[in-house]
C-alpha cells in the first residue's frame, strides 16, 4: 500500500552562515535515503527522537516535502514530480492525523464541518449532517458533538475528531503523526484501541509515527527505528522488542522501561545536528560500543534474520534481557 524507496528530502539550511553569505546556500539532508514498505492492512511504526525527520517523512508521502531523490508510491501510484496530478489521488487515499490536532482543527468550525470538510475540498456532494453522524459513530462519539467547536473538546475527543476527519474519504492508508502525544495514559490506550478496531473493520494500512517506542508494541506489525533521517533498524515488532540489535534501539527500549522519553536519562549526549553529521556511523558519538571502524566507515542496513535488518558494525545479535545486564549507558557526545 505504501512503498518508499531511497527517499531523500533536503531543505535549505537556515543557519547563520547561509544568511550572512549570499550564494553559500547549504542544504541539509533531513531524510538521507529511507526505504520503507507497508503492506495492505498492516501497521508500521516509525520511531525516532524529535528532529529525526518523522514528520517530514509523513509529509513527503503526500507530496508536501521536496523529494530530492528516491520515490514514494501509494496504492501503486507514483507521482513523478511536484506538479503531477497523481498527488491529488494520493491525498484522497491517504488520511492524515496531524501531530497537534488542536492546531490542525480550525477553531471557527463545528465538528460537523470539520469532519466533512474533505468532501467539500474534493468537490463531492454529500448529505452533510448524515455523513458527519456516520463518521462520529465510527470513532464512538455521540451526535451531540456535531455542533461543538474545537475548544469544547477534551484532548482525547479532539483526537477522535481528527481520526473521523482522516477517515472521511475512506482512505486506504492512514498516517498518524504522534497520535497519542500529550494524552493521559488511559486515553492513549483508548485511542490506540480505537485505531486497531477501525483497522479490523475497514482494513486500512497504518503508518504510525511516534517518539514513544512503548505505544507501538501492541499496535504495529513491524517497526522501523530512525536516527538522523536514516533507518537504523527494522523488523517484526515482536522480534525487535525481544532482540533489539542496534545499540540505539536497546537504549530506547531501556528508556521506555523506565518511563522516560527518548533523549532523557539513558540516552546521554545531544543528537548531532543535521548540518554537521558525524563521519562514519552517525550514532558513534553516543554509542558505548563505538570502535575506530565506526568512527570512519558508515554501516549499511543488513539482514540479521529474514525481515530483521540493522545498520551497525557490532550489532547485538544475542542481547541478554535488560534485567540481567542492567541498563546500557550511552556516552556523552563530544562537541
Ligand atoms: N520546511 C522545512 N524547512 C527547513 N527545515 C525543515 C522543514 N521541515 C523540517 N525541517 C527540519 O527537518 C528536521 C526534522 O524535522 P521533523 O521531520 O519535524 O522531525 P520529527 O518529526 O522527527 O521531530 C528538523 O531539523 C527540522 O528543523
Ligand atoms: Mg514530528
Amino acid at each position: 500500500m505504501l512503498e518508499i524507496n531511497d527517499l531523500v528530502v533536503r531543505y535549505k539550511h537556515g543557519g547563520l552562515l547561509n544568511r550572512l553569505t549570499p550564494g553559500a546556500v547549504r542544504q541539509v539532508e533531513v531524510l538521507a535515503g529511507v526505504s520503507l514498505h507497508v503492506p495492505p492492512g498492516k501497521t508500521l511504526g516509525l520511531i525516532g527522537e524529535s528532529g529525526s525527520g518523522k514528520t517530514t517523512l509523513g509529509r513527503a508521502v503526500i507530496g508536501l516535502a521536496p523529494i530530492g531523490r528516491g520515490s514514494v508510491q501509494v496504492n501503486g501510484r507514483q507521482p513523478n514530480d511536484a506538479s503531477d496530478l497523481s498527488w491529488r489521488a494520493i491525498r484522497r487515499e491517504t488520511g492524515l492525523i496531524f501531530q497537534d490536532p488542536m492546531a490542525a482543527l480550525d477553531p471557527r468550525m463545528t465538528v460537523e464541518h470539520l469532519i466533512t470538510e474533505p468532501f467539500v475540498v474534493n468537490g463531492r456532494e454529500i448529505k452533510r449532517r448524515a455523513e458527519a453522524s456516520r463518521l462520529l459513530d465510527l470513532v464512538s462519539l455521540p451526535s451531540l458533538f456535531l455542533d461543538r467547536y474545537p475548544h469544547q473538546l477534551s484532548g482525547g475527543q479532539a483526537r477522535r475528531v481528527a481520526v473521523a476527519r482522516a477517515l472521511a474519504l475512506r482512505p486506504k492508508l492512514i498516517i498518524a503523526d504522534e497520535p497519542t502525544a500529550g494524552l493521559d495514559l488511559s486515553v492513549q490506550g483508548e485511542l490506540l484501541n480505537l485505531l486497531t478496531s477501525l483497522q479490523r473493520e475497514l482494513g486500512m494500512s497504518y503508518l504510525i509515527i511516534t517518539h514513544n517506542l512503548a505505544i507501538t508494541r501492541h499496535v504495529t506489525d513491524r517497526i522501523a527505528i530512525m536516527y538522523l533521517g536514516r533507518i537504523v533498524e527494522t523488523g517484526p515488532t515482536d522480534r525487535v522488542f525481544r532482540a533489539p540489535a542496534h545499540p540505539y534501539t536497546q537504549a530506547l527500549l531501556s528508556a521506555k522501561s523506565q518511563h522516560q522519553s527518548p533523549g532523557s536519562g539513558v540516552l546521554r549526549g545531544d543528537v548531532p545536528t543535521l548540518a554537521h553529521r558525524p563521519a562514519g556511523c552517525e550514532f558513534h558519538t553516543r554509542c558505548p560500543l563505538a570502535s575506530e571502524l565506526c568512527r570512519q566507515t558508515a554501516p549499511t542496513l543488513l539482514s540479521i534474520t529474514g525481515e530483521h535488518q540493522v545498520s551497525c558494525h557490532t550489532p547485538l545479535i544475542n542481547p541478554r534481557p535488560f534485567g540481567q545486564t542492567g541498563r546500557i549507558e550511552l556516552k556523552e557526545t563530544h562537541p
